[in-house]
């Protein structure tokens, strides 16, 4: 959640064409509210996207330091006062901030004890605040970042500026951050999304870390101030052009460009990504218990990967990273995989630091280079999809499958691959007219089922998070084995219920006949000519999930169309859940 930059440039910058054109790169972060404040102190904020931000500032408003945020709210409501940049009060620092300040409840009463006065409901009001007390006792920043560190309970990416210092003092703990090396200016950012189009050079933070940005010079320290040596990353960076192309939305765009990206992932199997792939398969064949942790689409993807390994005779669980305190203690023994296409959802992060320091091996399956996820993992598997930019995961879900099942082929699933870019194609050509159509009803629903069974039914779940996430209609993902134990209780008379019944699969059939019989209106997908309304071609029931999973994406993607969705930035929602 939240997205944060800051730039330092000797040679001056705009503040609408550079630091906000970095800062929109990021909306997909967050995008309740946004702001911004300069080296000497000029500041705006307002809520809602960053484009009326963007509209309301002068091109020619140049300055050399400066720091913005763009919003996902936790502490307090979307208000222009709870808007970051926050400061203190006479507006000499200034600070950004995406996170959890847990104990800032304590910290704020302390500093109102002192005479503070708080204007926000925020937690990240504490930072500026803190700081002029730092500083009012005779500390400088190094000491003042050092007790903050020590001080504050949290999770935190902070960029924080002195009016007229001209440097960024950049702060982090598991929230994620990067220095991008640009030509003629520094830019900090939460991930490399907000300078991918300037440079491919950059220095990753690591935990309890903090620098001082200048316009000359770059300085890292560790938690006790001492200087630290830090490695450039060179990232390679699948870029489809970074705009909207002739599209609409970038929904739409992202499904529709799955063929290549789905072949690009392919093409790297054989090759750049081949030993990484042959290390994960020999751990998952040594080791006694896989652990698969994700989260939403992710967590989908990864029930499809534990039903394709427990056919070849490798059980793993698969748990919703937020709910694995309850499910797993880790050891030595256990391999962590973990699927994140942000490499950044905090609650997949802190279950593998748990994990690692139990003796855990941990592998990955991300989309963003140098992740935090990719920088915890043994090894890392990229899916290659290229920037997703749409909350809603497509393409990523696609290629996460796609690894799953080059997993199992390495581990002896029998499947060709290179037939997959064709059929995803195909899967769009036929069924997206048909698509629209059913959509104009279906957008007048209030309940929308799925059924699905084994390993369709991951995809019920799937299909139903969109509709919720794209359309805010009710859905849900059934287990068909479910519905005599309570669930049909829901079927009522012309309610839609989507089944997914791949290769005639009869438990399927008959599930879908009890629902039919109360009455349901049934859309069938399957991948047998004549057996179903939406039909994908002919597939085993695990690339079945890649097929169905587009055709269901397509529907949300048109039901958004027609109820007028927020498609590409749905309300309350953001891409990367940085926060627990
Ligand atoms: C997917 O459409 C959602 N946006 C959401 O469920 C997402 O899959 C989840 O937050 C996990 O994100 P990650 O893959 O970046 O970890």
């Amino acid at each position: 959640m939240c997205g944060i930059i800051g730039i330092v440039s000797k040679d001056g910058f705009s503040v609408k064409n550079t630091l906000l054109k970095s800062l929109k790169r990021l909306e997909y972060r967050g995008y309740d509210s946004s702001g911004y404040v300069t080296g000497d102190g000029e500041l705006s904020k307002r809520t809602g996207e960053i484009d009326p931000l963007i509209a309301s500032i002068n091109e020619s408003t140049t300055t050399k330091v400066a720091i913005s945020h763009s919003r996902w709210a936790t502490h307090g409501g979307v208000t222009k006062t709870n808007a970051h940049p926050h400061f203190n009060t006479d507006k000499t620092i200034f600070a950004v901030h995406n996170g959890i300040l847990e104990n800032f409840q304590e910290l704020k009463t302390t500093l109102t004890k002192k005479g503070y006065k708080f204007i926000s409901e925020t937690d990240t009001e504490v930072i500026p605040h803190y700081f002029d007390d730092q500083l009012k006792q005779g500390n400088d920043m190094h000491q003042a970042i050092k007790n903050f560190m020590s001080d504050v309970r949290g999770t935190f990416a902070i960029l924080l500026i002195k009016k007229d210092d001209n440097q960024i003092y950049a702060i982090k703990r598991d929230s994620p951050l990067v220095l991008g090396l640009a030509e003629n200016k520094f830019i900090l950012a939460s991930d490399i999304y907000a300078f991918s189009d300037e440079t491919n050079k950059a220095i990753f933070f690591e935990d309890n870390e903090y620098a001082l940005i200048s316009e000359d010079k770059y300085e890292f320290f560790n938690v006790n101030g001492k200087p630290i040596t830090k490695k450039i990353m060179e990232f390679e960076w699948t870029r489809e052009d970074e705009t909207m192309e002739h599209y609409p939305h970038y929904m739409i765009k992202e499904i529709k460009e799955q063929p290549s990206s789905s072949l690009r992932l392919i093409n790297s199997f054989e090759t750049i990504q081949n030993n990484k792939l042959n290390k994960l398969a020999d751990l998952m064949k040594n080791t006694k218990r896989i652990v698969f942790l994700a989260c939403g689409t992710s967590y989908h993807a990864s029930l499809i990967g534990s039903i394709l390994l427990s056919d070849l005779g490798i059980y793993t669980r698969s748990i919703i990273a937020s709910e694995a305190d309850s499910f797993v203690k880790y050891d030595e023994k256990t391999l962590c995989i973990a699927i994140s296409q942000s490499g950044e959802t905090m609650d997949v992060v802190s279950q593998l630091k748990k994990a690692k320091k139990a003796g855990a091996k941990i592998a990955s399956l991300v989309n963003v280079p140098f992740s935090t996820i990719q920088r915890l993992s043994d090894v890392s598997i990229e899916i290659l999809a290229g920037q997703e930019v749409c909350v809603a995961a497509t393409k990523t879900f696609t290629n996460q499958v796609i690894v799953m099942l080059e997993l199992a082929k390495r581990l002896g699933y029998k499947i060709d691959l290179k037939q997959i870019p064709k059929k995803i194609q195909q899967t769009i050509a036929i069924n997206e007219d048909k698509v629209k159509e059913m959509s104009i009803k279906l957008s007048k629903k209030r309940d929308i089922f799925v059924l699905g069974k084994g390993m369709s039914y991951p995809m019920a779940r799937e299909i139903a998070l969109k509709l919720k996430e794209i359309d805010y209609i009710h859905a849900e993902g059934m287990m068909a084995g479910e519905l005599k134990h309570g669930t049909i209780a829901l079927i009522d008379k012309d309610v839609p219920v989507i089944s997914l019944i791949p290769n005639g699969n009869e438990e399927m059939i008959s599930a879908t006949q009890e629902v039919k019989a109360r009455g349901a209106w049934i859309i069938k997908i399957s991948n047998v000519e004549g057996k179903g309304d939406l039909i994908v071609p002919k597939c085993d029931e695990a690339e079945f999930a890649i097929y169905s999973g587009i055709v269901g994406h397509l529907m949300s993607y048109h039901i958004g169309v027609i109820l007028k969705r927020e498609i590409d930035k749905p309300r309350n929602l953001a891409k990367s859940v940085t926060v627990k």
